[in-house]
């Protein structure tokens, strides 16, 4: 071989190692892309638990795609579908509902696209249509409030009447939180559910439903038991223009432990608030990064939470982060 083919096949050859060593750093480079579908901004928690997530994304340099479903199941499942046309690298999404996730999550499996849940579950038999759940346990909520209540009314022989105000149907957190309860107060027959509907989560489904309940109940009601804050606040609203008073004629139990709350038990409106936290966003972007990176994680990641009765909220609430 001369001398100056032999100079051309090394130059050839110093291009190619070149080359790779380019397109090797562009992929440890690449930006994860995540799409995130979320349920939609019915609550001051919700606001919260967007925010975190688009600012952890930022912080952890994923590139982020966003859906809000409008509290609608099949506008979650055709975001998520879009996800998977996209070719994003991983699927995260806070499921409306429980129930009719397979045939979406088959199609993400079936495209490679690993899934995770965050803040709610969902009832599927095959657990590896998801990789991990991030989020509160709701069922271990609703004992907590259960708890509060018989420690409140042990000395009370009842009858104590409950107006439950019901997050949205089927979820996860309106499921649990109710058998939560149940599963305390069903041994003990002075604790009585009066009257149970859903408000949706929202303030104004909160008011809307209270006002029905002060109608038909009045002053048989005891306990107002909110699935969330926004809808205790509408309740509490609900409750003053019907001339009652909420947090001494009546009880008020509450979840999320927002900032709106920690108000309400400063003023004496909510007698407990039990936490749930929205701040999920590091969690779930550090999880991401696992899943690209092929490390293995735990079924299932439990937010740490605690119950807030009213008298440490003026205490509290300077240091409350939603
Ligand atoms: O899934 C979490 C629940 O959803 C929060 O308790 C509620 O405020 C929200 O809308």
């Amino acid at each position: 071989m001369g001398r100056s083919v032999r100079l051309a096949l090394n130059a050839l050859l110093g291009l190619t190692v070149a080359m790779s060593v380019v397109v090797d750093s562009h992929a440890q480079d690449k930006k994860i892309t995540l799409g995130f579908a979320q349920v939609g901004a019915e609550s001051a928690w919700r606001t919260a638990n967007t925010v975190s997530v688009k600012q952890a994304a930022k912080d952890a340099g994923i590139n982020l795609k966003f859906s809000d479903a409008q509290q609608k199941q099949e506008n979650q499942i055709r975001a998520i579908r879009s996800y998977i046309a996209q070719k994003v690298d991983v699927i995260a999404f806070s499921p409306v509902v429980e129930s009719g996730w397979e045939p979406v999550l088959e199609e993400a499996k079936k495209a490679h696209i690993p899934v995770v849940l965050t803040d709610r579950n969902i009832d599927v038999k095959d657990k590896s249509l998801y990789v991990t759940m991030i989020g509160s346990d709701f069922l271990e909520e609703g004992r907590r409030a259960g708890r509060w209540l018989e420690e409140t009314y042990k000395n009370n022989p009842g009858p104590i009447n409950i107006a439950e105000l019901q997050g949205t149907v089927g979820s996860a957190p309106a499921n649990d939180r109710h058998s939560g309860l149940m599963e305390i107060i069903k041994n003990d027959p002075k604790f009585k559910i009066i009257a149970s509907q859903s408000g949706d989560f929202t303030l104004a489904g909160g008011k809307q439903v209270m006002e029905a309940f002060a109608k038909t109940y009045g002053k048989q009601i005891n306990v107002v038991y909110a699935h969330n804050d926004d809808m205790a606040l509408g309740a509490i609203q609900a409750m003053e223009e019907a001339g009652m008073k909420p947090g001494t004629d009546v009880k008020v139990v509450s979840f999320d432990a927002t900032k709106g709350g920690f108000q309400a038990m400063i003023a004496g409106k909510i007698n407990v608030d039990v936490e749930c936290s929205p701040l999920l966003g590091p969690q779930l972007m550090s999880a991401v990064k696992d899943i690209v990176a092929g490390k293995t994680l735990p079924k299932r990641i439990v937010t740490n939470e605690t119950v807030f009765p009213m008298n440490v909220a003026a205490q509290v609430l300077p240091q409350r982060k939603y």
